[in-house]
C-alpha cells in the first residue's frame, strides 16, 4: 500500500458530490437534451468537489483542457488544503439514458492517492471482467469470447449455457455476440452504462457472470476502481481509431499503446468508488422528488477495508 491515504472524511464527502450531480441531472431527465443534462451534472459536481478539503487533481474527467472548460484532465479541485488525491469522474454516466428518462443512469467518481490511477485518454477500451471467487487468469482478453465462456463455465462448475455475458448493444460487438452464442452462452444486452455492466458481474442476483466488449476507457478505469473494492478480475486494452487518438494517449504519458492492463495496473493502490443513481436501475434507485423532499441512493465502497455502503439521503428541497 502507498504512503498516501484516502481519509475516511474525504471518502464520505464524496457522497455529497455524486448526490449533487445526480440531483442536477435528474432535473433534465426525459427532456431530450443530453448535453444540457451532462452540463448540469458537471456544474453541480464541480461546485461540490471544490468544497472538499483536499488537493484534488482530475485524472479522468470531461476531456482535455482545450475541449472541456470544466473538470478537464489535470484540473485541480478541492479547497487546496489537505491530502493529494487523484479523481476519476463521470458526472453523468448515461447521458442518452437520462435524456430519454430510461433507467440505469449514474453519477460516478473514484478516488485514489496521487499517481495511482491510470491517466486514461478518452478513447475506447476493450474490457473483460468477472466477479470474485475465481482463480487468477481464468479468463483473458487474449482468449476468444467462446473460450472465455467455456473457461468460466468450467471454473464455476456449470455448462456454458448457464453463463451470461453482459455486452453493450452496438454493431461493433456482433463478432463477440456470435462467439459467446456459438458455445451456448447467453448474451445480456445493455443500451448504455458499462460501469454498471461490469459491477453487475460481482452480484450473483443480477445473473451476469462476465462483461465483454468495447466501451469508454474512462468508464473502464471507474469500473476497475469498483472491482478493486468488491473483488473480481478485469483486463483491458486501449483501442485507437486514428492517429489523433494515439497522440491523445501519448499526451497523458502512455507509451505502450498495446499494453494489456490488469485490474492492478488500472488502479494500483487503495481506492474509493462512489455512485448515485440518477434514473432508477438495477444497481441503484434513481432520484425521487416530491414538493418537499429530494431522495437519492448512493453506493460507496472502499478497498481500504472492503466496506460497501448504500446510503439513502432525504433532503428538503
Ligand atoms: P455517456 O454517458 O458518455 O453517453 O456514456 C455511456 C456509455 O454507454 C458508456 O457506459 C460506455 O462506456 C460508452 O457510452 C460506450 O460508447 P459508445 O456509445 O460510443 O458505444
Amino acid at each position: 500500500m502507498s504512503e498516501a491515504k484516502i481519509h475516511q472524511t474525504i471518502a464520505d464527502a464524496m457522497i455529497r458530490v455524486t448526490e449533487a450531480a445526480a440531483i442536477a441531472a435528474f432535473d433534465l431527465a426525459g427532456r431530450g437534451d443530453e448535453k444540457e443534462a451532462d452540463q448540469a451534472a458537471v456544474d453541480a459536481m464541480r461546485t461540490s468537489l471544490n468544497q472538499v478539503a483536499m488537493q484534488g487533481r482530475i485524472v479522468i474527467g470531461e476531456g482535455e483542457r482545450d475541449e472541456a472548460p470544466m473538470l478537464y484532465i489535470g484540473e485541480e479541485v478541492g479547497t487546496g488544503v489537505g491530502p493529494e488525491i487523484d479523481i476519476a469522474l463521470d458526472p453523468l454516466e448515461g447521458t442518452t439514458l437520462t435524456a430519454k428518462a430510461m433507467g440505469n443512469a449514474l453519477a460516478v467518481l473514484a478516488l485514489a492517492p496521487r499517481g495511482t490511477m491510470l491517466f486514461s485518454p478518452d478513447v475506447y477500451m476493450d474490457k473483460i471482467a468477472i466477479g470474485p471467487g475465481y482463480s487468477a487468469g481464468v479468463v483473458s482478453l487474449d482468449a476468444s469470447p467462446a473460450e472465455n465462456v467455456e473457461a468460466l463455465a468450467k471454473a464455476k462448475g456449470v455448462s456454458p449455457r448457464d453463463i451470461s455475458v453482459c455486452i453493450l448493444d452496438r454493431p461493433r460487438h456482433q463478432n463477440i455476440i456470435d462467439s459467446v452464442r456459438s458455445v451456448g452462452g447467453r448474451v445480456v444486452m445493455i443500451m448504455d452504462g458499462d460501469i454498471a455492466g461490469v459491477i453487475n458481474t460481482t452480484d450473483p442476483s443480477t445473473g451476469v457472470d462476465m462483461y465483454l466488449g468495447l466501451g469508454g476507457a474512462p468508464e473502464g478505469v471507474l469500473a476497475a476502481s469498483a472491482l478493486k473494492c468488491i473483488g473480481g478480475q478485469m483486463e483491458a486494452r486501449l483501442v485507437f481509431r486514428n492517429d489523433e487518438e494515439k497522440s491523445r494517449a501519448k499526451r497523458v504519458g502512455i507509451t505502450d499503446l498495446n499494453k494489456l492492463y490488469t485490474l492492478e495496473d488500472l488502479v494500483t493502490c487503495e481506492t474509493v468508488f462512489c455512485a448515485t443513481g440518477v434514473t432508477k436501475g438495477g444497481l441503484l434507485d434513481g432520484v425521487s422528488k416530491s414538493s418537499r423532499f429530494v431522495e437519492t441512493e448512493t453506493m460507496i465502497m472502499t478497498s481500504i477495508d472492503g466496506s460497501i455502503r448504500r446510503v439513502r439521503t432525504r433532503r428538503p428541497v
